[in-house]
């Protein structure tokens, strides 16, 4: 970026911009809570392309995985958060922090050139996304995840302060995407999540990044905690990295062990999602964090495109299917018309048992009867051009 005269300008007053709507946050003590910002996500597994449709399918699953991971990890409301209360003594001036944020895989109105259609999900596979390159203007506007092998032990990599409307991406290695599926398959062949990286907080650390987060580690402070170290005044400073969660120096413990000072001579934030731990030991950002992040999505927000996602309601709670569970024949009810709709079953291996479009015209009731099929979960996609929906279905 800061080799191509054009990105450079445009990056160094993008930062301008940010440091602008910062100080507003900051003086105006607008951190603790945001209006809800909801993200339009494009998932690409750019060397996927010969895959057969089963894979597909459980690459979509490991996708929305990810996704919920990131959502938990973003909102504060992951399980292991409740640890915090364990240390949060030790760390007197640090206070959790999180966004109102739901990054949403999108659904519609996708770009021309990528050949899906409304209702399909904005995954794609081997389309030779990015040319080996980590932007791409064909998905200017989205938020990119990008999952392919990357050489050199590296799990991922972000630009620090990401612009959406350079087709930027958040490139991250097929080994440390999403985490353990449920129910069976668990993993996705050649996708595999690898421990003690495999709990999709590659993702949570590197989309940090993408909203302008330096490492916890960059640096001791100067005289100015906002200005130096990671900018951000309530993690405190340090200059190396941590990496085991079963070390002995971590979590650190005054208590226990003088080592755990770092060595700019503060006890080390090491559960922080900016440090370098393992998945499993990493689990909070802290206050100024999330202003520092909510400052990046204000100053490009408008980069976003608006008209990617369907509008909640009608993924939430547009129609219901009953009886479920039954033996094969059930009903569709939806609250509202569609135009046409496509329904789609599925079992758990990602094999597909029944497909079908559908034309309504004035009935807001369809019922779909399976072939005799074999009692067990499945899942059924509805489609409509107002988005998709999947839901589980049990057959006895
Ligand atoms: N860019 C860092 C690396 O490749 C990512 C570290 C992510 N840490 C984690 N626990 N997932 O090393
Ligand atoms: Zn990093
Ligand atoms: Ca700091």
């Amino acid at each position: 970026i800061m080799n191509d005269p054009a990105k450079r300008t445009a990056y160094i007053e993008q930062q301008e911009k940010f440091e602008v709507e910062l100080q507003r946050l900051e003086s105006n003590a607008l951190r603790s809570t945001n209006a809800l910002i909801r993200i339009p996500v494009a998932v690409h597994y750019p060397s996927g392309g010969a895959l057969n449709s089963t894979i597909k399918t459980c690459l979509r699953r490991l996708a929305q995985k990810q996704i919920d991971i990131l959502n938990a990890d973003y909102n504060g409301t992951n399980a292991d958060i409740s640890l915090w209360s364990d240390v949060s003594a030790n760390y007197p001036a640090t206070t959790t922090g999180s966004l109102n944020i739901q990054f949403v895989i999108a659904t519609q109105n996708h770009p021309a050139a990528s050949g899906l259609v409304d209702g399909d999900l904005a995954v794609t596979f081997g389309t030779n996304f990015l040319n080996n390159a980590d932007t791409d203007l064909t998905w200017s506007g989205y938020c990119n995840l990008v999952v392919r092998n990357i050489t050199g032990g590296i799990l991922g990599y972000s630009p620090l302060g990401g612009s959406p409307s350079g087709g930027m991406t958040v490139v991250i290695d097929d080994n440390a995407f999403g985490a353990a599926l449920s129910p069976s398959p668990t993993t996705c062949s050649g996708y595999v999540p690898g421990a003690p990286y495999n709990k999709g907080r590659t993702l949570t650390h590197e989309l940090g990044h993408f909203f302008n987060l330096r490492h916890t580690f960059q640096s001791c402070d100067g005289a100015n905690c906002l200005t130096t170290g990671d900018r951000v005044c309530d993690t405190p400073p340090t200059n190396q990295p941590r990496y085991d969660c079963n070390a002995a120096d971590s979590p650190p413990d005054p208590a226990v062990s003088g080592q755990a000072l770092s060595t700019c001579g503060e006890l080390q934030l090491t559960m922080n999602y900016m440090d370098y731990v393992q998945d499993a030991c990493m689990y909070m950002f802290t206050a100024g964090q999330a202003t520092r992040m909510l400052a990046w999505y204000n100053s490009i927000a408008s980069q976003l495109t608006t008209t990617a996602l369907a509008n909640e309601t009608f993924l939430e709670n547009q129609f219901s299917i009953y009886p479920n569970p039954n033996k094969g024949s059930f009903t569709i009810e939806f609250k509202e018309l569609a135009n046409s709709f496509s329904v789609e079953v599925y079992d758990i291996t990602g094999k597909t048992i029944y497909e079908n479009n559908y034309e309504q015209s004035s009935n807001l009731i369809q019922v779909v009867d399976l072939d005799n099929p074999t009692s067990g979960i499945y899942f059924i996609n509805i489609k409509s051009d107002k988005g998709i929906v999947t839901k589980k279905l049990i057959i006895q």
